[in-house]
């Protein structure tokens, strides 16, 4: 009754942005992402006769918030018959509060782990489906390399998974910095900015009709190791998604003056024939997708930018996995 998982985060190529069902998290248009080796988390869960779930994220108690961590121990408790309580300890190797993709290495490594430790054995696409009801983009994270999350047509959220495109191996030169900025403003969440997104801006459906055509391309590209074109159609796809962010009543401004500046940076660092694009989530971070090859001096020009406090490099990592060594 007692597992502990893996998961690494990920970052979209082409973005999940808006939902068609909130209760169980399905998405408007599918997404294509790459699994980042180098932001994982590490969770262990124990069943037992203790009288509630317990919580713990970097050493600090769990507090309930938006994203239901509780509700999800329950929903696989419901699936597996059991009437016990969790203990989770749950531990990242990246800055949860930077605004990076914490909550999708969490979702993942938490159902991986509590399916384990509860006897429950899924297939990986099952893990899938169980994970995205937890957090959306985390059904990603189930699955290593590169991956796509299919929109699916279905009520039931039964042909909405992630699926691996290409595994790690595939592309081992190709590379994404994160860089975090100093920020003191909380963005506003990712589940509130696409509910507010799909109920408010006039172009929403206009983003939605170019999707399609970006998976078909990002596929493409990956397929072929084509840096220029997955580079060129990640970018202007996060810039599509944060044309429908800006144009939200209210409006959702997650870019502060850092994030133009870096942006300003890499697309100069392409004047200068260094192969760079950048994209952008939920938050004022810009992640810079590039090639192992120019990742020196991508790291160099970055670091001297007044607004970059850090960056986090990463390769296509592994999916989410059981390991043998527990947290507690
Ligand atoms: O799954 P959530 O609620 O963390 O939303 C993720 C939204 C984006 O990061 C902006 C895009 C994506 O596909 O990851």
């Amino acid at each position: 009754m007692k597992a502990t998982a893996t998961a690494n985060a990920n970052i979209a190529l082409v973005k999940y942005w808006g939902k068609r069902s909130s209760d169980r998290i399905l998405p408007q248009n599918g997404s294509i992402s790459m699994t980042c080796d180098g932001m994982a988390t590490k969770t262990t869960v124990e069943f037992s006769e203790q009288p509630e779930h317990t919580v713990m994220i970097n050493d600090e108690e769990f507090k309930k918030d938006e994203k239901d961590i509780h509700g999800h121990i329950d929903r696989i408790c419901r699936m597996a018959g059991i009437r016990k309580h969790a203990k989770v300890v749950s531990e990242s190797n990246f800055p949860v509060a930077a605004g990076l993709a914490s909550s999708a290495s969490g979702f993942a490594a938490l159902t991986v782990a509590t399916c384990a430790a509860a006897g429950l054995k899924l297939s990986p696409r099952e893990l899938s489906i169980l994970t995205r009801q937890g957090s959306g983009s985390a059904c990603r994270s189930i699955f290593g390399g590169f991956v796509e999350w299919h929109r699916g047509q279905r009520d039931d959220g039964s042909d909405s998974y992630a699926e691996e495109i290409k595994d790690k191996n595939h592309w081992p030169e190709f590379r994404m910095i994160a860089t975090i900025v100093e920020s003191k403003k909380k963005p506003v969440s990712s589940r509130g900015g696409m509910a507010q997104t799909v109920a408010t801006c006039p172009y929403y459906k206009d983003w939605l009709a170019t999707v399609d055509e970006d998976l078909k391309n990002m596929k493409e590209a990956i397929e072929e190791r084509d840096f220029e074109k997955v580079g060129g159609i990640a970018e202007f796809n996060a810039l599509k998604m944060h044309a429908t962010m800006i144009t939200t009543k209210p409006s959702i401004i997650y870019w502060i003056p850092a994030t133009m500046e870096i942006i300003h940076a890499v697309r100069q660092m392409r004047e200068e024939e260094i192969q760079a694009y950048f994209t952008m989530d939920a938050g004022p971070n810009v992640k810079v997708l590039c090639q192992e090859r120019d990742v020196k001096e991508i790291s160099m020009q970055l670091a001297e930018l007044e607004g970059v406090a850090n960056t986090i490099l990463c390769k296509p990592g592994d999916g989410a996995k059981i390991v043998s060594e527990h947290l507690f």
